[in-house]
């Protein structure tokens, strides 16, 4: 089981109408396991009372779900406007090509992040970070530790938590 019952319960309680309750109880069984699962659809789905298949079509509309269990480190980096300006896709690739992308940690692409004044920004695990740079990327991803470790904020930039961190 991945949703813990009592707590979806009280979740569904929240929604008048039962099957907006699909995105948040999503949120949370990526919380728990760190991606959705066919389990996780399902309990979705019973819990809100829809198919499956309608579950299953809003994940895989939505960037931010995982259908696949992520490597432990996780870097999303924003691919729009300011952060693309700022080298992002340069960033990306850069990243991509080091040793162990896609077995000991994933980097992928999001779009803005409302955090356009640190760009490149960034999702370090379920951390805000920004502005990126590559040499505090790759430690990132290479060494993990907590995402701010390489540079302070507005220093020139290799990591830094933004302030009041988290998703905006
Ligand atoms: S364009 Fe990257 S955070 Fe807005």
């Amino acid at each position: 089981m991945v949703l813990d019952p009592a707590e979806t319960k009280e979740m569904v309680a929240r929604y008048p109408e039962r099957r907006s309750v699909v995105l948040p109880l999503l949120w949370r069984a990526q919380e728990r396991i760190g991606y959705i699962s066919d389990e996780a659809i399902g309990e979705v789905a019973a819990a809100a009372g829809v198919p499956a298949s309608e579950v299953s079509s809003v994940v895989t509309f939505y960037t931010m779900f995982r259908r696949e269990k992520p490597p432990a480190r996780r870097l999303q980096v924003c691919r729009s406007l300011s952060c693309a300006m700022a080298g992002a896709d340069e960033l990306v690739a850069a990243l991509r090509e080091m040793p162990g992308c896609g077995e000991k940690f994933s980097v992928e692409t999001v779009e803005c992040l409302a955090a356009c004044d640190r760009a490149i920004a960034g999702i370090y695990n379920e951390g805000l970070v920004g502005p990126l740079n590559l040499a505090g990327s790759a430690k990132l991803v290479r060494d993990g530790g907590a995402a701010g470790a390489a540079a302070p904020a507005g220093s020139s930039g290799a990591g830094a938590p933004l302030e009041g961190g988290g998703r905006p």
